[in-house]
């Protein structure tokens, strides 16, 4: 049973073939997927969490609510055991969101398909094939593409998943932000030096959850020296484009109006999200039908 759980085990033919997929989805082709997901998410979501369910009826699957507050997780059931317990009520699938980096190391022996929604500041394996299969919409390719990821690296899941998948794809990363956050990358403080030779603009949100910003920054600290201002937005190509994979703190990483303005894509990014995932679920499913 395929699960999907981090971009840098996923083999490029595999990336190649969900992004193909999802293409496909998104100019009307029809599947119709027999089996039943649910969606378990232990940390809060609107686009991951809606996408799915959109993606799964859309696939025809049969979706059961889990509501972690009402469930045994308050008694102090595992993961693992509720993971083992949907298995055995007859659940093919479940998308977990949890705040636990590499939680699904545990469920590897499961049959159930896992499919991993963003594991702490691990991966995001589904974010990370919706921003490509954007970039690879727009330039027809990836490959030689230039994306400066720029906000949170070091507590990124977007950048981790990103960095490792358009690497391996051929484009050139490049990551923008203050020293505090640049965990094991190699980075530079200094956006200006970048947004005129960029293809993508790849804004993060800052991780107000994951730890104390205001102790470093004020939000108009940070939107002037490493948000996407009105400024440094005219400076970027005609062709690039900007990207954000949302939820926004407008007008700290973005510039409120440059939100929705012509070069963003960040809505079509969500779009995209319904799409991807109706991929991922057919290509997870795969061995069980
Ligand atoms: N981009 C993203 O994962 O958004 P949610 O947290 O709303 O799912």
């Amino acid at each position: 049973m395929p699960n999907v759980l981090s971009m840098d085990n996923m083999d490029n033919a595999v990336i190649m073939a969900l992004l193909k997929r999802a293409d496909e989805f998104e100019k009307g082709a029809r599947s119709v997927q027999a089996g039943t997901a649910v969606n378990l998410f232990f940390e809060p979501s609107t686009r991951t969490k809606m996408s799915f369910e959109m993606a799964e009826h859309k696939l025809g699957m049969t979706v059961l609510p889990f509501e972690t507050a009402a469930s045994s997780i308050l008694k102090g059931e595992t993961l693992y055991d509720t993971v083992k317990t949907l298995e055995a009520i007859g659940v093919d699938a479940v998308v977990i969101r949890h705040e636990e980096e590499a939680y699904y190391e545990e469920l590897v022996g499961c049959s159930v398909a896992v499919i991993n929604g963003g594991d702490g500041s691990g991966q995001h394996p589904t974010q990370s094939l919706l921003d490509l299969l954007t970039i690879h919409q727009e330039f027809g390719r990836i490959e030689g593409i230039h994306v400066t990821i720029v906000g949170d690296i070091a507590h990124s899941r977007v950048a981790k998943s990103n960095a490792s998948a358009l690497e391996k794809l051929g484009a050139k990363v490049s990551f923008i932000c203050p020293e505090e956050w640049s965990g094991d990358y190699q980075t530079s403080e200094k956006l200006d030096d970048f947004i005129s030779d960029t293809d993508v603009v790849m804004m993060l949100r800052v991780q107000h959850e994951r730890h104390a910003v205001s102790a470093l920054f004020s939000k108009e600290d940070y939107h002037e020296k490493y948000g996407l201002t009105l400024e440094r937005e005219r400076k970027m190509k005609d062709s690039a484009i900007i990207m954000h994979p949302a939820p926004i703190n407008r007008g700290v990483e973005i510039a409120d109006s440059l939100v929705e303005c012509e070069r963003s894509r960040i809505f079509k990014q969500m779009a995209n999200g319904v799409y991807v995932r109706m991929a991922v679920l057919e290509y997870a499913m795969k061995g069980r039908d």
